[in-house]
């Protein structure tokens, strides 16, 4: 029976996905990574840690399945998005991997602001310049690093340097290629003008190719170190939000991927490429071949609830701590949270922004504070959902959620409430790396594309429906939200100049 493989290299692990030709999970094993923050705002990986994650972890799948090598037909690539990986001509690393959560490049982003106008910027990327994305990267090694910038004679995002180890090829997927800053979003391709602009020479980019496209084999070398078969197929894959969605069947137009984890992500596929004017959301392009997607991120969504648990209710399990927020009426009886514990990208791209409960009485308990968190990283989301709207991105026919805090009802009723749409759920749970094995997949030819395989695969499991009283309610709450980072701006931004120095 023929097996794909999907990989996906995140921040916190590498996991190793074996699908089936019926799309279901054969098998699957993780193994996890560390992260090194040398300085404050610093978020760096030695891509070597990648590359021996990769290994380790397609070793324990194979071992665990028995599926022989010669039966996997395929593999697809997935992983963090935006990470700068330098490798110098004789293709070894420069420096560790300067990663998407490094807040460094501040300054770079200005400079990139003001070499190309932010009009044309947007116009051209489909994107404002964030501290998180590649291209401030590379200018930042220019000005820092000169003897490191000097070296350099390839770039490549961290999924990317797996493909090299794999297949002894340079290339990259489309969707991650638009979250380097450096691709006309329109064209699909590297943006002569914005390469220009940078002074960034064209040489140094690996070709890109959309997500099914075949873009090398399995090496001799890999094979050895693997167990994987000589001459494997490996396909481009895409970036873990773009492979997320296709890993929930979030392909179509009219479809929004709602993801719950860590971070909150609103995203939104399209058949044209949809540019918020200000690049307050992301304009990238779909690993499905010819689309493109929209996409809010929020940095602290399910992040804000771990924070809150671990911080003021140590030890109490989620399920137990969110039970009494049944009782708690919307808006938490005027208790708002806003979520910007680590910052934030949309609505707010603001590294500097930070959090806060407003409106605390002696009335207020703990469930209610559970209750403001989670209503908090709700209203957050709706900025997203709003942004879209106003790009343009009006028919919403369906909303699919995932990630671990979608498990919860009692959130998923909230987001349902002040979003005022249905949220559906579905069969899968495997993320990025599920959908980078449905794209290996479809490369391999298992089905003609990609609309076809998430149909076949992934059904709706639930769904939950907004209720017209709650909804009302929360519109008054959300507009009270909407004034709190404009009225705290100013003093977080002087908290953190305060306590910096
Ligand atoms: C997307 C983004 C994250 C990272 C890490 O823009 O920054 O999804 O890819 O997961």
């Amino acid at each position: 029976m023929p097996y794909y493989l999907g990989i996906d290299s995140s921040t916190t692990s590498v996991k190793a996905l074996l699908i089936d030709e019926n799309g279901d999970v054969a098998g699957a094993a993780t193994t996890e990574l560390s992260l090194s923050t040398p300085k404050p705002l610093w978020s760096e990986q030695d891509p070597a840690d990648w590359w021996q994650g990769a290994v380790s972890s397609i070793k324990q799948v194979l071992q665990n399945t028995g599926i022989p090598s010669d039966e996997i037909k395929a593999i697809g690539l997935t992983g963090q998005m935006h990470g700068l990986t330098l490798l110098d001509e004789a293709g070894d690393v420069l420096r560790p991997a300067i990663l998407w959560n490094d807040q460094r490049t501040g300054p770079q982003c200005d400079e990139i602001r003001a070499r190309l106008g932010k009009q044309r910027l947007v116009e051209v990327t489909g994107n404002d310049a964030l501290t998180g994305f590649t291209a401030p990267k590379i200018l930042w090694v220019r000005q820092h690093e000169p003897d490191i910038y000097d070296e350099i004679d390839q770039i490549l995002l961290p999924k990317d340097y797996i493909r090299y180890r794999l297949t002894d090829d340079y290339a990259t997927d489309k969707a991650g290629a638009a979250g380097t800053l450096l691709l006309n979003v329109k064209s699909r391709n590297w943006s002569v003008e914005v390469l220009d602009a940078l002074e960034i020479p064209a040489g140094w980019l690996p070709p890109t190719y959309e997500g099914t496209e075949v873009t090398g084999t399995v090496s001799d070398e890999a094979a050895l170190a693997t167990g994987l078969e000589l001459g494997t197929p490996v396909v481009a894959g895409g970036g873990d939000q773009a492979a997320q969605a296709v890993g929930v069947g979030a392909v179509q137009p009219g479809v929004i991927a709602l993801t719950l984890g860590t971070s909150g992500v609103v995203f939104a596929s399209a058949a044209e490429p949809f540019i918020e004017p200000e690049g307050r959301l992301h304009a990238f392009c779909h690993a499905v071949p010819g689309r493109w997607h929209m996409m809010g991120v929020m940095l602290s969504a399910a992040g804000s609830l771990r924070w809150y648990r671990d911080t003021l209710a140590p030890g109490v399990d989620f399920d137990t701590l969110l039970a009494p927020t049944a009782d708690i009426p919307p808006g938490s009886e005027g208790l708002l949270f806003l979520p910007y514990l680590t910052g934030e990208r949309t609505p707010h791209p603001d590294p500097l922004a930070r959090g806060a409960f407003a409106g605390i009485t002696v009335r207020h308990t703990q469930a209610h504070f559970t209750r403001a968190v989670l209503e908090g990283v709700a209203f957050g989301l709706r900025d997203g959902f709003e942004l879209m709207k106003g790009a343009g991105l009006t028919d919403i026919k369906q909303v699919r959620v995932s990630g671990g805090g979608a498990k919860s009802p009692i959130w998923r009723q909230i987001l349902a409430d002040v979003l005022n749409v249905e949220l559906v759920t579905v069969n899968t749970s495997e993320g990025a790396a599920y959908g980078a094995a449905l794209l290996a997949a479809v490369g391999a030819g298992a089905w003609p594309d990609v609309d076809t395989a998430t149909q076949a695969c992934i059904q709706l499991t639930g769904s939950t429906r907004p209720q017209a009283e709650t909804v009302a309610a929360y519109e008054r709450f959300y507009a009270q939200y909407r004034q709190l980072y404009p009225a705290l701006k100013d003093i977080s931004h002087n908290l953190g100049q305060l306590t910096s120095e």
